[in-house]
């Protein structure tokens, strides 16, 4: 067979289920998009395991009028510049890809307001990440973004994540992720409910050590102790259960598993690592790892 180049629609199909490979990536990816914005709230909505909506609100900065044309739209992102810009990154996303790679495998809308406007507007963008239908609404600063039907112009990967068992596992990855980018930001309130439950939420604190207290409980975040590292280009905090005997035996036989790394306060994996501690980490498998 020749070479020859794929159709378009294909191109943006294949290249969007690389970035939005499940319910938590997505999840994962809009969560970033709300810190980058500065939101203290968040609340983390999903239906049928994220596969009928996923819905994502903050109380951020909200996306200018102007800008909105672009939100969606491939390699467009107000965090970088340019490549020089990666050296001094303060923020998780700057590929300006996620929302554009959502809107191919899913219908989206986005609702948003800044301090500067009197009313929020609410915008649908077809697949192409073009807005189509806008709408005045009364919704307060931040931003709103729904995601429906994920992955049914793909079915092989839908009714893969719908299975029983997947579904279940990929509701345990969603939980991991809220958790994992929750914990790291004490100020932060998270709420994460699944059909209408409320399955965990953080109130805003003043430490890492109470906010991971808000995942793994009171129990275990009494037997952790603090251990700082500081040098001229290198800062390391840990929280770890400590040293004497009687404490990690309490800990062990508290079937609490939890680990969490972080660098520049991005959940990441490092397997070397994971394989010498005590600890499962948490369920990212969508997070880098090395
Ligand atoms: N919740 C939000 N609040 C405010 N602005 C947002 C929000 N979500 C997206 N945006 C704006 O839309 C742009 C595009 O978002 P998108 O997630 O596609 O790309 P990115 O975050 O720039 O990079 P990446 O693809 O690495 O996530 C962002 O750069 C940001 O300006
Ligand atoms: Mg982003």
């Amino acid at each position: 067979m020749s070479i020859k180049q794929l159709p378009s629609s294909t191109i943006k199909l294949v290249t969007s289920t690389q970035t939005v490979t499940s319910v938590s990536s997505v999840v994962k990816e809009l969560m970033e998009n709300a810190l980058d914005a500065e939101a203290v709230n968040i609340d983390v909505k999903l239906e049928n395991n994220g596969l009928d909506r996923i819905e994502v609100k903050d109380d951020g900065n909200g996306i200018k009028r102007t800008d909105v044309p672009y939100v969606c739209l491939p390699s467009y992102t107000s965090k970088i510049c340019g490549f020089a810009d990666l050296e001094k990154l303060h923020s998780y996303g700057f590929r300006g890809e996620a929302l554009n790679a959502i809107c191919h495998v899913a219908d989206v809308t986005v609702t948003t307001r800044t301090s500067e406007d009197e009313l929020a507007m609410v915008y649908t963008i077809n697949n192409d990440g073009n807005i189509v239908t806008t709408k005045p609404s009364h919704f307060g600063k931040g931003t709103l973004v729904t995601v429906s039907g994920l992955f049914r112009n793909i079915p092989v990967r839908k009714s893969y994540l719908n299975s029983g068992r997947r579904a279940a596992e990929e509701l345990k990855r969603v939980d991991s992720i809220v958790k994992c980018l929750a914990v790291i930001q004490p100020s932060l309130r998270v709420t994460f409910c699944h059909n209408k439950c409320l399955l965990w939420q953080k109130s805003a604190c003043t430490s890492l050590r109470l906010s991971l207290m808000q995942v793994v409980g009171h129990f275990i975040s009494s037997k952790l102790e603090e251990l700082v590292l500081r040098e001229p280009e290198l800062s390391v905090d840990m929280l770890v259960p400590r040293r004497d005997t009687e404490n990690v035996v309490a800990v062990c036989l508290s079937n609490v598993d939890c680990m969490m790394l972080y660098i520049n306060r991005r959940p990441v994996r490092y397997k070397k690592l994971e394989k010498v501690s005590l600890y499962k980490p948490f369920n990212t498998s969508c997070l880098s790892s090395s």
